[in-house]
């Protein structure tokens, strides 16, 4: 039996423009949705869900808001300014891949100008370029929560079928640009986030939308989203030949809380409904069942004429997700619940949780791998994983992460084992290998890197780089390939 991973298994890690650019107002860039996310002092994390409150109002005082103290990501970690060292930090770990996104407002600030934005894509290209030289291969995300605010504004964002052309010509620049530097690419980050952040996937103001309708919109912004992403491979396969276009989900495991068959019911359903948005793009089509779920709960999505072949004909290469922990259902009402990836679950007992309150479940990972891979059988690629955590620097400077040694070692070694039983998985780039700014909490606190960044909450700090001591172990694991855990 072929044991452990295959060789050129991409080791990484993943980053998101919004939580490590900061330069929000530099070189041209144009406000975006992540600009506009504040930091709450008090926010009870625990009980965190994720879905901060938005409002036309909201936004119009953040765009008046010229400061940056209050919106940690229009800060981020400064990787604008740092990229050449951050990039020499991931090198010495030995990374063979690095995610990234394109902030499409560095490209065209406001998503409508008529050319794009040299000094954006200069930026990118110098990323990709020393990417290259480092041996390190980019994996880039053409949307990772960081729409044109000015589209949200105007068009409410992906409700309106006009921002797909806007975004195919941003996603046309890029891959005319970059050609011959990025091969791997992904179109919407997390795209079954929608339904759970609308604002930050897709732009979508709920009181831009008519009355009770928000739902509708939702699923309608989506549609426009898939017919996108299935335009962006066509064209990706066409410009760069030999490219590999992937799709991205939130990997929301979840399992019955009981064998009661209303348990397993509920379950199946939330299952499905994650699968659902993968299934339309590697499947091209909608779901059967989803589609009378729709129907059912009277949402109309206006489908226009060639939007079903296009679906059909530009599916994707391979499927990417993120995975940071399992869920539980139960038909009960008033059971203890617990923390997750902006959705709450029911708290399984068998589980240990994060400072966050998140349960850590690495077989979790193991099961989703087999789950999925047998659902597509298509090459998985697993683009984040990883823990939020408080870290302590001792008085030396040292950071002892063994919790984030403990996570990591486990859920590799799972995803060693799903490898050895017959899943074809080409790719691991943890979450954060550089501490970032929280994508649901806006936090600097919750830190998830090997690589610790001298900063807190409020953006006071030195920026200074350092090497946790999970830093050194995930090089031995990378030199190791996969070996030595
Ligand atoms: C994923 C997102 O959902 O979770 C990332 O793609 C995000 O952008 C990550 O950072 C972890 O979530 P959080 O809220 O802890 O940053």
């Amino acid at each position: 039996m072929k044991k452990g991973f295959p060789d050129n298994f991409l080791w990484g890690g993943a980053i998101a423009a919004n939580q490590v650019e900061g330069a929000y107002d530099v070189d041209g860039k144009g406000l975006s949705v992540a600009d506009v996310a504040m930091y709450k002092a008090h926010l009870d994390v625990k009980d965190y869900a994720g879905h901060v409150a938005i409002s036309s109002k909201i936004v119009e005082n953040a765009i008046n808001d010229k400061d940056a103290s209050s919106y940690p990501k229009r800060r981020g970690i400064d990787f604008y300014h740092h990229w050449k060292e951050d990039l020499a930090l991931f090198a010495e770990m030995g990374f063979k891949a690095l995610r990234v996104s394109i902030a499409w407002t560095r490209i065209f600030p406001t998503g409508e100008e008529e050319t794009p934005n040299e000094k954006g894509l200069e930026f990118y290209e110098s990323l990709f370029k020393e990417m290259r030289r480092l041996g390190i291969e980019p994996i880039v995300t053409l949307s990772h929560y960081e729409m044109p605010l000015s589209l949200s504004v105007k068009y409410n964002g992906w409700a309106d079928r006009r921002v797909v052309g806007l975004f195919t010509r941003f996603s046309n620049i890029c891959f005319t640009r970059y050609r011959d530097l990025v091969k791997y690419w992904l179109t919407f980050n997390e795209i079954d986030s929608i339904i759970r952040h609308p604002f930050t996937t897709a732009g979508i103001i709920p009181d831009r939308c008519p009355d009770g309708k928000e739902e509708e919109v939702v699923f309608q912004a989506l549609h426009h989203q898939f017919v996108a992403s299935a335009l962006v491979t066509e064209d990706c396969h066409r410009i760069i030949p030999g490219s590999q276009m992937g799709c991205m989900l939130t990997k929301l495991t979840t399992y019955p809380n009981t064998c009661n068959p209303d348990d397993v019911e509920l379950t199946l359903k939330k299952n499905l409904l994650n699968h659902f948005y993968s299934d339309v793009q590697v499947f091209g089509e909608y779901p059967v069942l989803i589609l009378r779920m729709l129907e059912n709960k009277g949402i109309k999505i206006v489908m226009e004429p060639g939007d079903a072949e296009i679906l059909k004909k530009h599916t994707v290469d391979y499927v990417s997700f993120s995975y940071y922990m399992s869920l539980t259902e139960s038909a009960r009402e008033g059971l203890e619940k617990a923390a997750g990836n902006t959705i709450l679950g029911v708290k399984n007992p068998y589980l240990p949780s994060t400072d966050w309150g998140w349960q850590i479940d690495p077989k979790g990972l193991k099961i989703s791998l087999l789950e999925l891979y047998d659902r597509y059988k298509k090459p998985l690629i697993i683009v984040e994983n990883g823990m939020g955590a408080v870290d302590k620097v001792e008085a030396d400077g040292t950071i002892h992460d063994d919790y984030r040694v403990t996570y990591f070692r486990e859920h590799i070694r799972y995803m060693k084992e799903a490898i050895e039983e017959g899943v074809e998985l080409f790719g691991y780039t943890s979450w954060g290998p550089i501490d970032l700014v929280s994508a649901g909490t806006s936090q600097m606190s919750k830190r998830y890197g090997f690589i610790y960044v001298d900063q807190d909450d409020e953006g006071n700090g030195t920026l200074e780089r350092s090497r946790k001591d999970s830093f050194y172990w995930y090089k031995k694991v990378i030199g190791s390939n996969g070996a030595d855990l």
